[in-house]
């Protein structure tokens, strides 16, 4: 077996290999280490098969979709997954073949509905369902006290307590535990009765990670999150720096068209001298009355920088191959002291 893990933060994924045939799983990749997940099998030897998340997560962003995407491979998850992009949906008990490896699914509900935990060979990858001395929380959609009670008491910690448990989070830095040393230490199973556990599950108070709503959004959806549009946009546009433009501006060249894409208060406020308005939300609908020549050099701007990004990109779809985006923003414009104008432009 070829294994190797992957932290993010708190988070924790795996690249688990057949050192035989060199087919190998992604196991809850995370969204900004792609290339990283990518690069390791490569240099391994390994030829990634699946990619696999052990439930959906809350509190980070599954890469998934898109490693399944760019490597042309099924995304895994649980049968009771409520995302559409799931290609291969798997049921209690299940086993995924990967070369000579089994990865054997257990449905484990409790921290969501659709948790499973995999099984291979001398180790369990327990996603949420088990930490190293803590259990997932059961306060976030579909999470449930009593069922995280049963999915550990009645089926994970009845596994061989020699079998290595490597969870989906480790905020202190830990590589992984086993079953037998969560039995005995962590401090959430020595509620071993039922309702003694529902109760301490129902009052831990604890609060909402960063990012839940855009990470459920985009984990049940396979939509794409703000980050990820603004990094695809930036992918395709070249940018100018604040100095250079500065120094256009200064000398007065007119090759270039300012377009200064904020709302009209904003751009009266105070512009780029000579910048022109044409708002983000009404670009589709006047560019063709205000930008007659595809062929102009356009330079977009805004106040931080991102929607400009956007702007560009929009416009360089649309056919202006020579729009770029102003690196930087008016608000760092300003505070450098360049020069701006305000009302409107002659
Ligand atoms: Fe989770």
């Amino acid at each position: 077996m070829i294994f190797e893990q992957v932290p993010t933060g708190g988070c924790q994924s795996y690249l688990i290999g057949c050192g035989e045939t060199c087919a190998a799983a992604l196991i809850d990749p995370e969204i900004s280490q792609v290339d990283h997940y990518v690069a390791l099998a490569a240099r391994d030897g390994l030829r990634v098969r699946y990619v696999i998340d052990t439930h959906t997560h809350a509190d980070h962003f599954s890469a998934t979709r898109e490693i399944a995407r760019q490597l042309h491979v099924p995304v895994i998850m649980h049968r009771s997954s409520p995302a559409p992009f799931v290609d291969m949906r798997l049921g209690d008990g299940e086993l995924i073949v990967l070369g000579k490896l089994r990865l054997q699914a257990l449905h484990t509900p409790g921290h969501t509905k659709d948790s499973m935990c995999l099984v291979v060979e001398d180790r369990v990858f327990t996603g949420d369902t088990l930490l190293i001395g803590a259990t997932g929380r059961t306060d976030l959609p579909s999470g449930d006290p009593e069922a995280l009670y049963d999915s550990l008491f009645e089926r994970l910690l009845k596994l061989d307590p020699a079998l290595k448990v490597y969870p989906a989070h480790d905020y202190k830095g830990r590589s992984h535990s086993t079953i037998g040393d969560e039995i005995a230490t962590n401090p959430r199973l020595q509620k071993r009765e039922r309702m003694a556990f529902v109760e301490m599950m129902r009052s831990l108070n604890l609060t909402m990670p960063t990012h839940v709503t855009e990470a459920l959004r985009t984990n049940m959806s396979g939509g794409k999150t703000v980050s990820q549009l603004l990094a695809q946009a930036a992918a395709t546009v070249p940018f100018m720096s604040m100095a250079e433009l500065k120094a256009r501006v200064e000398a007065q060249e007119d090759d270039l068209i300012v377009l200064d894409v904020r709302e009209r208060d904003a751009y009266e406020a105070a512009h780029i001298p000579g910048a022109r308005l044409l708002p983000r939300g009404q670009l589709e609908l006047r560019v063709n009355q205000d930008l007659p020549d595809p062929t102009r050099r356009i330079l977009a701007c805004c106040e931080l920088g991102y929607v400009s990004t956007l702007a560009a990109s929009t416009l360089r779809e649309m056919g202006f191959q020579h729009a770029v985006a102003l690196d930087g923003g008016m608000k760092a414009w300003r505070e450098s002291g360049y020069p701006t104008r305000s009302g409107r432009e002659p």
